[in-house]
């Protein structure tokens, strides 16, 4: 009979063999449902990896922002500093560097967003954190509003210098008036799991499989939104991110 200890050994030895160092990003990580937006590019600007030109084990890595760890597999973001320190670029709407995937639809390969009435709408990601950068650190996980107005975060799960993740929910969605939430601490570097949910109009957060946390969504009133996961870095000096699993459900 097979004992508890073998089983284990047995899932953890999948888990494990389940990202191969040999491959891309993509040959790892079902990127059916990401693009990917680099710190690179013109200012506005920032370079977009559409979801097909990622997907597979032969997809595309860059050696400076987005690869496999050959260790062990993980999906490396980094991101260099910020625009000021680094050089380097960011959207339209933001003072921030980021390396991020951003939803799509896996059906098309377009961006897509969803009704946070739905019943199940979930990010999940196991992640290290090995260098969050200074002070408010980096998100590692936040969902987006997707309207021709508002260009705002639903909300965004930081994680600081000192490993305090704190969840940030916006007012309305004009925004401005982010309101920080105490969310969990996980000393940097440890590997972590993080489930975002924002359905049947309920906002909630898991940290390593704990009770769900229940944020107030204010004036937002469930507006359609999207699901991003990588490393925006809200310091100034570097941050790298390892993911390990990134899963979305609806
Ligand atoms: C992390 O939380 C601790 C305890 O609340 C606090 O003293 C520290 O300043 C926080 N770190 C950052 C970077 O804000
Ligand atoms: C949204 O919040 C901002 C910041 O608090 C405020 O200035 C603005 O008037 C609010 N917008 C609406 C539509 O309530």
């Amino acid at each position: 009979m097979l004992s508890l200890f073998h089983a284990l050994v047995w899932w953890v030895a999948c888990v494990v063999a389940a990202l191969n160092p040999l491959c891309a990003p993509g040959g790892n990580f079902d990127m059916r449902y990401w693009n990917l937006q680099l710190p690179i590019g013109s200012k506005g600007h920032p370079t977009t990896i559409s979801s097909a030109d990622l997907q597979g084990c032969c997809g595309y890595q860059n050696w400076d922002y987005f690869f496999t760890e050959h260790s062990d597999g993980a999906l490396v973001m980094k991101v260099p500093g910020s625009p000021s320190s680094a050089g380097c670029v960011t959207t339209a709407h933001s003072l921030h560097c980021s390396t991020e995937l951003r939803e799509l639809d896996p059906a098309n390969g377009k961006p897509s967003s969803w009704d946070p009435n739905q019943a199940v709408n979930r990010l999940f990601a196991r992640l290290a954190c090995s260098q969050p950068g200074d002070g408010a650190g980096t998100v590692v996980g936040q969902i987006h509003i997707d309207d021709s107005v508002s260009t705002k975060p639903v909300a965004e799960l930081y994680y600081d210098a000192d490993g305090n993740l704190t969840v940030g929910v916006e007012r309305n969605r004009t925004g401005g008036n982010q309101v920080r939430f105490p969310a969990g601490h996980v000393p940097v570097g440890q590997t972590f799991t993080y489930e975002i949910r924002y359905e049947s109009n309920v906002l909630s957060v898991i940290i390593d499989g704990g009770c769900p946390q229940v944020f107030p969504t204010f004036q937002l009133d469930a507006p359609r939104s999207y699901f991003k996961v990588g490393n925006y870095l809200q310091g100034s000096t570097a941050s790298d991110v390892h993911f390990f699993e990134i899963q979305v459900t609806h």
